[in-house]
């Protein structure tokens, strides 16, 4: 079971090197990434997921528990221990959920994977039920991303989770990082939401394709994230009544 992974710095869009001697990430923690449009968030998880070895734009080095994985075992290393939720996602499978369920199950040498469980899980966190006999390809992008939500927190054993923005997609941003943090892992979620980005206790800052800064998230930010959870959860309940039709005042 690893325990931590390490980014050794690399170089931002001028090529200068980045200011910082490592930042470590360990199981069991949130982590949030942001940063304006274009400065390299996407890319940092890229070089996360890639277990890159000075041979992405970047020129960072990720190790595992100290170590760099070795070229030819990197590929294998990522899809065991990584699964990463993209900016933009689509199914290309042409499967029932309950198919791409069970396929996905014994891959992972699940034999008889909770089919009913999991969809559970996934309506959990979106408002447009999904079942087991829908299409993939049926999905909205919501339905899709709650789906494979619940897919990492139940039959994917990927101790980390990377995460490329969560609030567009309509789900419940909070309770989906609970099911993840609660199956302890490394979540590292890239984001724009202020609400997200004070969810974790280090928030790294993006600027121009480099690491600017890591922030530790200070008492009085706790209290103004408590503050920001609250308003999010009664936008929630508005945002439902909102699409049911209902009077929200
Ligand atoms: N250190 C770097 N050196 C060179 N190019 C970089 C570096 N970091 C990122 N880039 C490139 O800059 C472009 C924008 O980066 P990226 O997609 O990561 O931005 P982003 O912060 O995710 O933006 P958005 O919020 O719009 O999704 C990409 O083409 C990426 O490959
Ligand atoms: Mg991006």
């Amino acid at each position: 079971m690893i325990k931590n992974i390490r980014i050794l710095p690399g170089t931002n869009k001028d090529g200068i090197k980045e200011n910082f001697s490592y930042i470590d990430f360990n199981i069991g923690e949130l982590y949030t990434i942001v940063g304006n449009t274009g400065s390299g968030k996407s890319r940092l998880i890229k070089d996360l997921e890639q277990l890159v070895n000075k041979d992405s734009v970047t020129g960072r080095t990720v190790l595992i528990d100290g170590k760099a994985p070795s070229f030819d075992v990197r590929g294998e290393t990522s899809k065991h221990l990584i699964a990463h939720l993209g900016q933009n996602m689509r199914f290309v499978l042409d499967k029932t959920v309950g198919e791409f369920l069970l396929l996905h199950g014994k891959c992972r040498g699940i034999e008889t994977p909770d089919i009913s469980a999991i969809i559970q899980v996934a309506n959990e966190i979106t408002p447009e039920a999904i079942s087991e006999t829908m299409n993939l390809n049926t999905l909205s992008g919501g339905q899709t991303r709650a789906l494979m939500i619940a897919d990492i927190s139940c039959i994917c054993n990927s101790p980390i989770v990377l995460i490329d923005e969560i609030e567009n997609a309509g789900i419940d941003k909070t309770k989906a990082l609970h099911l993840l943090l609660d199956s302890n892992k490394l979540v590292l979620i890239v984001t724009h939401d202020l609400h997200t980005a004070l969810m974790s206790e280090q928030r790294i800052i993006m600027e121009n394709g480099g690491v600017k800064t890591i922030v530790n998230r200070t008492r009085e930010e706790k209290t103004l994230f408590e503050e920001l959870n609250r308003a999010y959860q009664s936008r929630l309940k508005l945002q439902n009544s909102m699409r049911k039709g209902e009077s929200l005042a």
